[in-house]
């Protein structure tokens, strides 16, 4: 007989409070509260931006940083600096968060979608390449949930077709693979995000890392309005606009700065351990780890629920694990290419005479991504961030719920003697 799941009345597994994100203590107010005093708010005037991006690019081996007000604004940003622009395609992975893709749309581009690889689902390398034509021009891999592309496979495939690549490291704070960190990997940039919800935030924001000294000077006039350096106030080279950080969000990334490294090794230590743990559980399949990445920062803890293996389908072993006191999601319902914007299906949304080129470029309805479909419709689950801030005993309340859950499973569909 299997103990009682919360779903049904009993207790649940975990009763004590998730840690909360985001983190902040008094050093982050006073960060915050001297600049407001100060007077000084705006990055062009003051230091804090400035000294943000070099401390971020050092903690990655970057060699520039470019502070801007968003993800979507890093990667824009970088396709232009790349010269990426009307009619050139830019290949995507569809389990990605919709910026990946609508930055290419933004810079007058082409977005089109590859497969993702079923063990990590990230960009699969063998998808993008056969992706490519004539008019492809980047390719843009995300480090979906933290863990790193194949950037050796992305890098190499670069140097035979000519082509640009951006990594989306929205996901990837100071992740380290093969001994280096994304901005650093021998792609043209790599582009990170400071939104409410990311592993170092100050609300909004985000930052270009690059090696590429054309492209950091790029970026920073795109930056700001198009100005060059040296150049005059009211002298404007690119079509750039305002995308700067204010110096209240320099000062807190700065301050959050204080935590990024103890936070991060403390997420990975967890998701090593549930990883281990949880591949016990038939029916759950943690990711598969890649030995080159030396730190994983888990922006999420991803895993893969098979249906038939554990007996429910995938919502009901949420809402149980949800009900145990262990918050968690499907991820994404639907492959970003199946959206409005490319699929044009129950487009509400319409501005009279406005111009969406991709549409007419590329047939998104012939786009099949399966293991894509797949993973949004029964296996992919998500946990947050937050939780792989607790105690690793804290660990073991997820491997519980999970472990009680599936010895229910297993009596439900005993026979009764
Ligand atoms: C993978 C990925 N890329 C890009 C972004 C865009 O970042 P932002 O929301 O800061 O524009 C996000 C998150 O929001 C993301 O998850």
């Amino acid at each position: 007989m299997s103990e009682q799941l919360a779903v049904s009345g009993a207790g649940p597994v975990r009763k004590a409070l998730w840690p909360t994100w985001p983190v902040v203590d008094e050093e982050d107010v006073r960060a915050v509260a001297d600049v407001l005093r100060s007077g000084i708010w705006g990055s062009t005037e003051g230091n804090h931006v400035r000294e943000f991006e070099q401390e971020f690019a050092d903690l990655h081996g970057a060699k520039y940083g470019i502070a801007v007000n968003s993800g979507t604004t890093a990667l824009l940003l970088s396709l232009m600096a790349a010269g990426v622009g009307p009619g050139d395609e830019v290949i995507v992975p569809p389990y990605t968060f919709v910026a990946t893709a609508t930055a290419a749309v933004l810079a007058g581009a082409v977005p089109v979608f590859a497969d993702i690889e079923p063990d990590t689902y990230n960009l699969d390398p063998d998808a993008a390449e056969r992706a490519i034509t004539e008019r492809t021009k980047a390719i843009i891999p995300v480090h979906f949930a933290g863990a790193i592309a194949d950037m050796d496979r992305f890098n190499a495939m670069a140097k035979r077709h000519d082509l640009i690549i951006i990594e989306d490291a929205a996901h990837a704070h100071a992740a380290r693979y093969t001994g280096r960190a994304p901005g650093n990997l021998g792609a043209a940039a790599a582009c990170f995000s400071f939104q409410s919800s990311k592993n170092l935030t100050a609300g909004e924001g985000g930052i270009i890392l690059t090696c590429d000294e054309t492209m950091a000077r790029a970026c920073r006039s795109l930056m700001n309005t198009g100005r060059a350096k040296g150049g005059a106030w009211y002298e404007h080279h690119l079509p750039g606009g305002n995308f700067r950080l204010t110096e209240m969000q320099g000062a807190l990334l700065r301050s959050q700065m204080r935590r990024i490294k103890e936070q991060t090794a403390r997420r990975d230590a967890n998701g090593r351990y549930l990883d281990e743990r949880l591949r016990r559980i038939p029916g759950i399949r943690p990711m598969k780890p890649d030995p080159r990445q030396e730190i994983h920062p888990r922006h999420l803890y991803m895993l893969r629920f098979d249906t038939e293996t554990f007996g429910i389908p995938r919502a009901e072993f949420v809402e149980r694990l949800k009900a145990e006191g262990i918050p968690a999601s499907q991820g994404y319902p639907i492959g970003l290419h199946h959206q409005p914007l490319y699929s044009g299906k129950g487009l509400k949304e319409q501005i009279p005479g406005m111009r969406l080129p991709h549409r007419q470029a590329h047939d998104y309805g012939a786009v099949a991504c399966p293991v894509t479909e797949r993973a949004c419709a029964t296996e992919a689950i998500w946990l947050n961030q937050n939780l792989l801030l607790a105690e690793k005993r804290d660990m073991e309340d997820i491997v519980c719920a999970m472990e009680k859950i599936a010895a229910s499973v297993a009596s439900e569909s005993e026979p009764i003697k």
